[in-house]
């Protein structure tokens, strides 16, 4: 790894600070080139305008010229005139009389072609009126000036014509040049104001260009201030951005080494406990392994010891079956008194010791898988009896109500293994009878539910015996297992009988349980289910 990290946030803001520097200056020289322009745009005008200005005034002036010139030079020629006119009046020579009247006439004429030119250069009103004026005083002055001349050569009276001239013409002459006199003291006057009005309006554009100018430097120092402003504003930004990003690389990379530490450690303490786990498995296989081992040599042995045990029993009840039989045999025979007590009692240990063999037996024979129930129908209610019936003896022995209650749904025929049910309902009863001394015991059978092919049937056995404590009833069903030692003492037992009928119940797929309280007495009940038998008796 390099020693900055690539961050996506930092090259987003150094683009923009490059971006908005570029802003900057293209700003900068955006200003410049404005200024550039807005300068010679405002020189290209004024040239413009001093060219349009000085034409107009060229134009004016040339007018203006010309009007003067022709004015003049028509006062020049009628000045000369005048002088014509004097020497006509004091010539008497006819000759040269006719020849000033030729050159007056010639005057005369470019006069008029004068006044004519200027006719259409006039534009004011007052100019017009003043060459108005001229073109009038010029007529009357004429028609004097004719009357006169009338008086001296037509008439031949050269004291009146010339009374005439001095009285009549040449005031009129007077008051004609006094007329074109009045026109260019006009066009001096219209000559000096368009001076002046010139002046003023050149002036005038100078400041207006001038303020132009100004405004727009002003214009362009402003906007060149605030880009400025802005610049350094952003310098002053990208700068904070910088020390910012600076410090959060410096910050990122102490995570990062942290972080890296870290990795570390935790990689070498699971590399630690990957080891022990391997440590750990590879002794729990070793210890499965040998429980494996250890479990199948406990079931060899157990089998082992289930086959002694079943072997055992049948070889015992062999020869104490031979001992029974002849222990009946001798019941049968005269005897006296005490022979017969003993043989009674070698009977009765013998049904207990057979009792006792056949119990272990039947254990061996689950505990190896060996025992197999039979199905054949039998009749229920008959059972019942036959299970009850060997104990009422003992029940009217012990005053005690011994009694069998059968459900009225109960189907009569069904189909199972009659001498398993006996059994376990006769250790059911026996133990009722054995642990009550006073009351009853209830043989009960119940139908929980049926239908044509089959019933649940539940069997229970009831009584008002000793009861037993709720905290030794999980154990009951438990091989050689009895609630009370001193209670065996009195009463005897295997404590074997409830193991075998849970085993049994659970064969026939069925559950056993009890509800006992000590001294309210107890409930040992089991419910199985049962199929029906058919009329005539196959299921
Ligand atoms: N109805 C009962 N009332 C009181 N205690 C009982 C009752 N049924 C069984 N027990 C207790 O449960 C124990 C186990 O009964 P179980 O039938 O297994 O053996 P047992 O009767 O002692 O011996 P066996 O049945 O082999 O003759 C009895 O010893 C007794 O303590
Ligand atoms: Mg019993």
């Amino acid at each position: 790894m390099g020693r900055f990290p690539n961050l996506g946030g930092s090259r987003t803001i150094g683009q923009g600070n490059c971006l908005k520097i570029s802003h900057i200056h293209a700003g900068v020289l955006g200003t410049f080139g404005l200024l550039i322009v807005l300068m010679v745009g405002l020189g290209l005008f004024n040239l413009v305008e001093a060219d349009r200005v000085d034409r107009a005034f060229q134009r004016l002036a040339e007018t203006q010229w010309h009007k003067t010139q022709l004015a003049t030079q028509a006062l020049e020629i009628s000045s000369r005139n005048s002088r014509v006119t004097m020497e006509i009046f004091l010539q008497s020579d006819p000759r040269i009389i006719s020849q000033l009247l030729l050159q007056r006439q010639t005057n005369s004429e470019r006069i008029r072609v004068m006044l004519g030119e200027l006719r259409p250069l006039v534009g004011e009103r007052e100019e017009r009126q003043l060459l108005d004026r001229i073109v009038a005083a010029r007529r009357i002055y004429m028609a004097s000036y004719l009357a006169s001349l009338d008086w001296l050569v037509r008439q031949q009276r050269a004291a009146e014509g010339r009374a005439m001239m001095i009285q009549d013409t040449l005031p009129k002459l007077e008051a004609y040049h006094q007329a074109w006199q009045d026109f260019m003291a006009r066009e001096d006057q219209q000559i000096s104001a368009m001076s002046r009005t010139e002046a003023v309006d050149y002036a005038a554009s100078r400041r207006r260009n001038l303020l132009v100018l100004l405004a727009g430097l002003a214009l362009s120092a402003g906007f060149l201030g605030l880009v400025l402003w802005q610049w350094r504003e952003e310098q002053r930004r990208a700068q904070a951005h910088t020390q910012a990003l600076e410090v959060a690389q410096l910050d990122l990379e102490r995570k990062i080494r942290e972080r890296t530490a870290q990795l570390l450690e935790t990689n070498q303490a699971l590399e630690a406990t990957a080891g022990k786990l391997s440590q750990a498995n590879l002794e729990l296989q070793t210890a499965v392994f040998e429980a494996r081992e250890l479990a199948r040599q406990a079931d060899q042995a157990n089998a082992a010891k289930s086959a002694f045990l079943a072997n055992m029993s049948h070889e015992i009840r062999t020869p104490l079956n031979g001992i029974m039989g002849m222990a009946y045999l001798l019941l049968d025979e005269e005897q006296p008194v005490g022979q017969r007590e003993m043989t009674t009692i070698i009977t009765h240990s013998s049904e207990h010791l057979l009792n006792l063999i056949n119990a272990l037996l039947d254990l061996a024979r689950i505990e190896a898988n060996q025992l197999e129930l039979e199905t054949a129908p039998f009749d229920l209610p008959q059972l019942v009896t036959e299970v009850v019936q060997p104990f009422q003896p003992q029940a009217r022995s012990k005053q005690i109500q011994l009694a069998a209650s059968l459900a009225e749904d109960l189907p009569v025929m069904v189909v199972g293994d009659v001498q398993r049910l006996r059994q376990i309902l006769l250790n059911l009863a026996g133990n009722g009878l054995k642990f009550t001394d006073k009351g009853s015991v209830t043989i009960r059978v119940e139908c929980l539910a049926q239908d044509e092919r089959q019933g649940r049937l539940r069997f229970s056995v009831t009584d008002t015996g000793l009861g037993i404590d709720p905290a030794v009833q999980p154990k009951l069903f438990k091989a050689f297992a009895q609630a009370d030692v001193s209670t065996t003492r009195k009463y005897g037992g295997s404590g074997l009988g409830l193991a075998i009928c849970k085993h049994l119940v659970e064969l026939m797929k069925g559950r056993m349980g009890l509800e006992s309280a000590l001294g309210k007495g107890s409930t040992f009940w089991f419910e199985i289910e049962l199929p029906k038998a058919a009329v005539g008796g196959t299921p």
